[in-house]
């Protein structure tokens, strides 16, 4: 069997075309552009990318873009002044800090101080708690993302046993969260399984979806993977090879392609659909302000 290519960026623009439509509409009866700000401290040139892609985004949805680009010295107090503006800012529906911020940086209290009608991440404990409880303000981007492309690819979730594999907080856990809930994309039998698993490749080898967020290149090899199974690699991990750098997933496509019955690419899988939940969640920002 050889697995069927899941083309997260085919479906990106096809999503990103139907959130353009929505906001012309909702700027067209509200006046109201939304706006999503963008903050990034330091010069990582991975977050870098990331950022511009979503600026680049921002614009081609009809949204105001605000960037703000701050120095790795930046100190904790200085950050936390920033988000308090951008969260007095009537003009900012939307408020993004891209992760990992410089280690002197408390992390946790920069995320706490976003306003929660503002959190597009879905990262402030109001929204993670809103989540858990199958209430939701905003869905987190990567797991609402993958969410979506299983539902649109007529990949059915429901009685399914599905295996994440990784338990960080922007996918690990929301994810596992959005699988369980009842409903479309979900209805899930969910195992969460991580670097500390005993037997891993036995949990993970029990999964008719298989979700992959753990970090560390190629780690999920062919013998880890029932045939069959759906395989989604959320890993983008920037690596040296023959003397050139490129971009390669947590799964090691080449040998589990032959016996998944579906996967993702990486680049052009997961990624795309990242920043497209993100312009999703910024309307959903906006129109809440709105109502
Ligand atoms: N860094 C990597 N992924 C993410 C994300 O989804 N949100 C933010 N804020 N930073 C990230």
């Amino acid at each position: 069997m050889t697995a069927k290519i899941l083309d997260g960026k085919a479906l990106a623009a096809v999503l990103r075309e139907e959130i353009r439509q929505q906001t012309e509409r909702f700027t067209a009866g509200t006046g109201i552009q939304p706006g999503l700000a963008v903050v990034l401290v330091g010069d990582d040139p991975a977050s870098g990318v990331y950022v511009r892609n979503k600026e680049t985004a921002t614009i081609k949805a009809g949204m105001k873009s605000v960037m703000k680009r701050l120095p790795a010295e930046t100190t904790t107090e200085e950050l936390l002044a920033l988000v308090g503006e951008l969260n007095a800012d009537a003009s900012i529906h939307g408020i993004l800090v891209q992760l990992p911020l410089p280690r002197h940086i408390d992390e946790r209290r920069i995320l706490d101080a976003i306003d929660p009608r503002k959190d597009v991440d879905a990262f402030h404990p109001e929204n993670v708690g809103l989540i858990a409880q199958g209430r939701p303000r905003f869905l987190p981007c990567t797991p609402y993302g993958i969410q979506q492309l299983l539902i649109r690819s007529g990949i059915e979730t429901a009685g399914k046993n599905v295996v994440v594999l990784g338990r960080s907080n922007i996918v690990g856990k929301p994810m596992a969260l959005l699988l369980m809930q009842k409903g479309p994309g979900g209805d899930a039998t969910v195992t969460v399984c991580h670097s500390r698993t005993a037997n891993l490749n036995e949990v993970t080898r029990g999964a008719d979806i298989l979700i992959v967020a753990i970090g560390v290149p190629r780690f999920l090899k062919a013998d880890g993977v029932k045939p069959g199974a759906v395989v989604i690699d959320v890993g983008m991990n920037r690596i040296e090879e023959d003397g050139k750098a490129r971009f390669v997933g947590d799964v090691d496509f080449d040998a589990v392609e032959k016996i998944a019955s579906a996967i993702t690419p990486v680049p052009g899988g997961v990624g795309p659909l990242t920043v497209t939940m993100l312009l999703n969640n910024a309307l959903t920002a906006a129109r809440n302000a709105a109502s």
